[in-house]
């Protein structure tokens, strides 16, 4: 089940899905900034393996993946398997994968109206256009663009049962802010289950206290200062006035809640902002005196990547 999302009034609603559409808008129609977006996936994944290497002394070419949460375009899940790695996903949502009158039935069942018209523009416009980028970019790493969709399994993490130790590396992007604590609990220590001893769970969730973690798109890391959206939020507006709201569910997370959920399953390796400097042009001494409650680390902080590990023994 989908956490309940605070009522937005629908002119709110509008305004916030047009600057995001906007924006994709851009990134789509421009050859270099679609290649940016394609090559970015690319680099997570050499990340990934760069963690388990250091950490796990094994490649990803030998690791069993697990993704949570792939979105409605899972092309970094899409991405490893057609490097033919060994990957696996979840997400509460069907993905739009072919677009055939029967995907889109299913969709509009299990998804509600809203998500399927989202859905539905977003796949022609834009889905389309980057999936000709991904597959070219798989030709060039020898890869190959497939959609094997018994990879791609649908429902509610923190409910799926799965054999312990049956992956080398969990890893998570932009979800875990969109899920309520509780279940945030049972599916950390489920993780802790599901990897084999000494793999790594790579987890990297928007943090709240940080200056985009009000999930508003003018305070996303590529619009902070591009001005391709104007601003009618001030900074850090959810944590001070707090008049808009986004247009999803949000936890409300601290950095340091994260540190103490993942402690009780885990080592925690390493943490790393993805972007350190976001937010510090806009941290005022005056922003810095109303928000004096949050420790300086907290208003920095933004995608924050979790390195764990699941001990080796005990
Ligand atoms: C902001 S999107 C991020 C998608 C993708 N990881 C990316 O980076 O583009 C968050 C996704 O998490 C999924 N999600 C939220 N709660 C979930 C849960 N309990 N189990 C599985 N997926 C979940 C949502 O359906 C949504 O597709």
């Amino acid at each position: 089940m989908r956490p309940s999302e605070a009522p937005i009034p629908l002119f709110e609603k509008a305004r916030e899905l047009y600057a995001i559409a906007r924006l994709k808008f851009k990134t789509t129609y421009d050859k270099t900034r679609l290649e940016c977006f394609i090559h970015s996936l690319f680099q997570d994944i050499e990340e990934y393996n760069r963690y388990l290497l250091t950490y796990s002394h094994k490649s990803l070419y030998e690791s069993k993946v697990f993704e949570i949460g792939f979105g409605p375009r899972p092309y970094r899940l899409l991405a490893l398997i057609g490097l033919g790695i060994e990957a696996w996903g979840i997400d509460l949502d069907i993905p739009v994968l072919e677009g055939t009158i029967g995907q889109w039935l299913e969709l509009l069942k299990k998804n509600g109206l809203e998500r399927f018209l989202k859905s539905f523009f977003r796949f022609y416009l834009f889905d389309l256009k980057e999936r000709k980028e991904l597959e070219k970019s798989l030709k060039m790493k020898k890869g190959a663009f497939t959609i094997p969709k018994e990879r791609l399994w649908v429902g509610d993490a923190a409910e799926l049962e799965l054999p312990c130790s049956s992956f080398d590396l969990i890893f998570s992007e932009d979800v875990f802010e969109h899920i309520p604590k509780e279940r945030l609990e049972i599916l950390v220590a489920k993780m802790g289950l599901w990897l084999k001893p000494g793999g790594l769970a790579l987890i990297r969730p928007m943090v709240y206290t940080g200056i985009a973690g009000g999930h508003l798109a003018e305070w996303f890391p590529g619009n902070i200062s591009s001005g391709l959206i104007s601003k009618k939020s001030e900074p850090w507006e959810h944590l001070r006035k707090n008049r808009f709201q986004p247009n999803t569910y949000l936890n409300k997370l601290w950095r340091k809640d994260y540190r103490f959920l993942f402690s009780k399953h885990f080592l925690i390796l390493e943490e790393k902002v993805k972007y350190p400097a976001l937010g510090q042009e806009w941290l005022t001494e005056e922003i810095k005196k109303e928000l004096s409650c949050y420790p300086e680390e907290e208003l920095l902080s933004n995608n924050v990547l979790f390195v764990l590990q699941k001990p080796r023994t005990g």
